[in-house]
C-alpha cells in the first residue's frame, strides 16, 4: 500500500510569524498518525518550520544540484539538510513555466537527490492547451520518461509522484475525481509496464490543483489518488488539518 500523504506548498507566501504560527497550528490540531503530513516553506523560514513541526515532514520547494560553489542564490541538498529539511519538491509546474526549468535540469535535481538519499516529490502536469487536445496522457508520460522512469527500481521506490493539472493550480477549477483517477491509473500502469506491479502499489500519487477542504474527500476517496500537494488551502490550519482529515 502507498502511504498516504497530505503535503502544503507554500509558495512565496507568508512571513515568518506566520510561518511558525501554522506550523505550531497544524502540529497541535493534527492527530493523524496514518496520514504522513508535510510541509514546504519558502526556504528562508525551514529551520524555524522544522524546529517547531511536530509529526510533520518539512521541505524545500527547490534546491540545485550542485554540491557547492559559485550558483548564486541556489541552496544545495546539504545546506537544506543542515537546518532540518529532509525532501523537497522537484519540478513543480511554477519552475518549469516561470523559471523554465528543462526536463534535463530535473533529471539532474533527481540524480542528486538519489545520490544524497534525500527524499523528494516529483512534480508533472499538462498545460489546458494539452489537456483540451486530448493529449495529457502521452504530456504527463513524456515528463515522466524524461526525468524520473531512468532510476533503478531501489532508487525509484522512494519517490513520491504528484500529478497536477496546470489548469487546476491556483485557479479555482479542479479536475474532477474521474479525470484525476484517470491520470493516476494511468501513471501507475505505466510504473507497472517500466518497473512492475509491487513497486506501482507502493509508490504514493499525489493529486495538486484547487485541492481543498470541500473536495479533498471525494479526491482522496479515488483508488489511485493517495494523497494531496496542496498550495492556497495549505496557508490556513484548518482547512489543512481539514484536507488532512478527509482521508
Ligand atoms: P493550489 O496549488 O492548491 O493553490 O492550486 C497547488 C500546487 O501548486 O502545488
Amino acid at each position: 500500500m502507498a502511504r498516504k500523504i497530505v503535503a502544503g506548498n507554500w509558495k512565496m507566501n507568508l512571513n515568518l510569524n506566520d510561518a511558525k504560527a501554522l506550523v505550531q497550528q497544524v502540529s497541535q490540531q493534527n492527530n493523524r498518525e496514518d496520514v504522513t503530513v508535510m510541509m514546504f516553506p519558502p526556504a528562508l523560514f525551514v529551520a524555524d518550520v522544522a524546529s517547531e513541526a511536530n509529526g510533520i515532514k518539512v521541505g524545500t520547494q527547490n534546491f540545485y544540484f550542485e554540491e557547492k560553489g559559485a550558483f548564486t542564490g541556489e541552496l544545495a541538498i546539504d545546506q537544506i539538510r543542515s537546518v532540518g529539511g529532509e525532501i523537497s519538491l522537484i519540478g513543480h509546474s511554477e519552475r518549469r513555466a516561470i523559471f523554465a526549468e528543462s526536463d534535463e535540469l530535473l533529471k539532474r535535481k533527481v540524480d542528486a537527490a538519489v545520490d544524497a538519499d534525500f527524499d523528494f516529490i516529483f512534480c508533472c502536469g499538462e498545460p489546458l492547451e494539452i489537456r483540451e487536445a486530448g493529449n495529457q496522457e502521452t504530456y504527463v508520460k513524456a515528463q515522466l520518461e524524461a526525468a524520473l522512469f531512468h532510476l533503478p527500481k531501489d532508487a525509484f521506490l522512494k519517490s513520491v509522484i504528484a500529478y497536477e493539472p496546470v489548469w487546476a493550480i491556483g485557479t479555482g477549477k479542479t479536475a474532477s475525481s474521474d479525470q484525476a483517477e484517470e491520470m493516476h491509473a494511468a501513471i501507475r500502469s505505466w510504473i507497472v509496464e517500466k518497473y512492475d506491479a509491487t513497486t506501482a502499489e507502493k509508490v504514493s500519487i499525489l493529486y495538486g490543483g484547487s485541492c481543498n477542504e470541500n473536495n479533498a474527500r471525494e479526491l482522496f476517496s479515488c483508488p489511485n489518488v493517495d494523497g494531496g500537494l496542496i498550495g492556497g488551502a495549505s496557508l490556513k490550519a484548518d482547512a489543512f488539518c481539514a484536507i488532512i482529515d478527509s482521508f
